[in-house]
Formats: C-alpha cells, structure tokens, sequence
C-alpha cells in the first residue's frame, strides 16, 4: 500500500514501542500493533507482558476481559490464558487441547519504553533495539527524561515517518514556534548504516525559533543543529542544540539541549500510535516544554490526517513530485521496503 508496493504493509521483524513503561501495570491496556489486537499488563512479579488480544474462540477482544492472577480470562465464555499464552482453563470441558493458545510477543522494556516484535519470536534479537546511549538516553540525576504523549492518529505510519524524516516542514507547518525558514533552506548531512538512518543540519548566524525567543528571551543570531537518526523500523531519536556565535552578546551560552523521541507504531493499515517523549539537562526546560509542544504535535497530526483522508478519498493516488530534499525520506521508505521485501521472500 501507499507509499510501498502493492501488497507491503509493515516490517514485521523488528522492534516496535507498543507503550511506555509507564502506561503496562495491573490493568490490561488494548493496543492495535501491525493490525492485530494486543494487550499488555504487569504480571505480579512485576514482569511486562504482551499477548494477542482476540480470542480464538470468537474473536472476543481479552482487552476488555478480566484478570485472573496473571492469566486472562477471556470475558465472553471464560475460557483462560496464561501470561505465556497457553491456554490453562476451559469452563465448559475438562480437557485443554494444546492448540487452544494464544500468541505471546517478545517484550523487552528499555528506557522510558516497552519495546514488541511483532515478528518471528526467534528472530527477535534485542541487540537490535536501539542502545539508550545512541539515543542520548540517561537515568543521571543531571538529565531529565518524561514520556510526554500517546496519541491514535487517524493515518498510516509512513505518513508519521516520513513527516520526521524531512525536516523542512519545521519552518512551515511548525513557522510559529519551532522552526524558521532556514530549517529548509540550509543542506542536511545524511548517514545511512545496517540500524539507522541518520541527518543533521548545521544552521549558522540563524536567527531564533519562536521557542526560543519565548523562553529564553534571547532575539539575536544562533548556532542551530538539528537532527534526527531513524532507527528501523520505528523510532526517531531527534537532536536540537542552540549555541550563541562569537560576535553576539552572551557568546558561548548554550541555550537549548535536548533530544525529543518519537516512536511511530503502526496501529491499523490506516492509524498509528505515536509517542512522543523527550530529554534534556535542563529540568525546567523539559516542563516547559510539555505544554509548549501541544500544539505542534497538533499541527503533524493534522497534516498526517489530512493527507491520509485525501489519499483514501481520490481514486487512486497520483506520483509524488519529488524534490531533493525528499532524499532522506525516500531512503527511509527504500530501507523498510527492503525489509518487507526479505521477509516476503522468506
Ligand atoms: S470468545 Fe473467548 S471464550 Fe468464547
Ligand atoms: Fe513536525
């Protein structure tokens, strides 16, 4: 489907964010991942557990069942599943046949999040979650991470990855509060490798975001990078630095530092779930933000949604007309392809 080949939906080998760790506790919490029905919850030993969540009997969603110690009981005829998926009771019978089961998914909490493989359990190597170094995670009292949004968003998850791998838009859709004009205008450096694809942008002598005028009261010229490593398939760890230049009044102060992550799931073939998180030495500033960013994850949602309306609604969805700044998106999509492509092979 659009933007892929007829036919590929979504890697499946590969480690998905399914919540944060914040969200799984004793409650079952439903979540669509790959177009499948999920559920997770805490064990009493604490351990984080994600199972299919439709019942193989008739479909009943286990999400919306009850807990029985650290089993499901499916909330339509009660027959009962382990946290390991095998199926332990069947009220109306006395014995349990060994396909009476339900899938259980590799679950590996890192980080602020817990991390699914939708795929091949055998295949499912945690080495390749990305490691908290590279996404420049800490847990030091001197860093400050929060899990900020969950949001459901009403389009396909490329529409999500694609929106974050092109920065471009950030002096546009976003021109009233974190971008300028010269996120477009200044050329990307790009680095693609087996984990990750990755840009930055050097903006020198820029002038301010709106975000930065506002917080910091600061009007004049910056030193800006930003940047955003695409680790595949799902999950973008964002870099925003600001540094006053020589020649400025409060030379050498270093205003904004943080990293934002955003971990784009597909949900259904047409919906997402996107969390967004974000760190930064500076605590005050991760508060800030909080509120400050509402609005602009608004403003992709909407682009998101809209663009997903107008390609479901029009018969059928005409080229792109591509510029040279869609290069880092177009490899983007070519990586995940590929991995649709190997696993359609297999
Ligand atoms: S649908 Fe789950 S027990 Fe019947
Ligand atoms: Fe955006």
């Amino acid at each position: 489907m659009y933007p892929f080949k007829p036919g590929s939906y979504a890697p499946r080998n590969g480690w998905y964010v399914a919540a944060f760790c914040n969200e799984i506790g004793e409650k079952l919490l439903s979540r669509w991942i790959l177009n499948q029905p999920v559920v997770l919850y805490r064990k009493a030993d604490g351990t984080a557990v994600a199972v299919q969540g439709r019942c193989p009997h008739r479909h009943f969603p286990l999400g919306d069942s009850k807990r029985v110690g650290d089993a499901i009981q499916c909330g339509y005829h009660g027959i009962t599943f382990g946290a390991d998926g095998k199926c332990t009771f069947i009220p109306s019978q006395q014995t349990v046949p060994g396909v009476y089961s339900i899938k259980a998914y590799p679950l590996v909490e890192r980080g602020l999040w817990a991390w699914i493989w939708p795929g091949e359990p055998d295949k499912a190597d945690e080495s390749l979650i990305p490691t908290m170094e590279e996404i420049g995670y800490r847990t030091d009292p001197d860093f400050h991470a929060k899990p900020f949004y969950v949001h459901h968003v009403n389009g396909r998850y490329q529409l999500l990855n694609d929106n974050l791998l092109d920065l471009t838009h950030l002096g546009y859709l976003h021109s009233g509060s974190i971008g300028t004009p010269d996120d477009a205008a200044t050329p990307e450096v790009r680095d693609l490798n087996a984990r990750r694809l990755s840009s930055r942008r050097h903006m020198k002598n820029t002038p301010p975001t709106p975000a930065i005028r506002e917080r910091w009261g600061y009007d004049g010229l910056l030193d800006r990078l930003s940047g955003m490593d695409f680790y595949f398939p799902g999950f973008h760890a964002g870099i925003g630095d600001s540094t006053v230049p020589e020649g400025q009044p409060r030379a050498g102060e270093k205003l904004a530092s943080s990293r934002v992550w955003h971990a784009v799931t597909p949900a259904t073939k047409t919906s997402t779930t996107y969390f967004f998180a974000m760190g930064s030495p500076d605590r005050s500033g991760v508060e800030f933000m909080v509120e400050y960013l509402k609005p602009v994850l608004a403003e992709d949602i909407f682009a998101t949604e809209a663009i997903e309306k107008i390609i479901t609604t029009v018969d059928e969805v005409p080229p792109e007309l591509m510029l040279r700044s869609d290069t880092t998106a177009v490899q983007g999509r070519r990586v995940l392809q590929a991995m649709m492509d190997a696993e359609a092979a297999q």
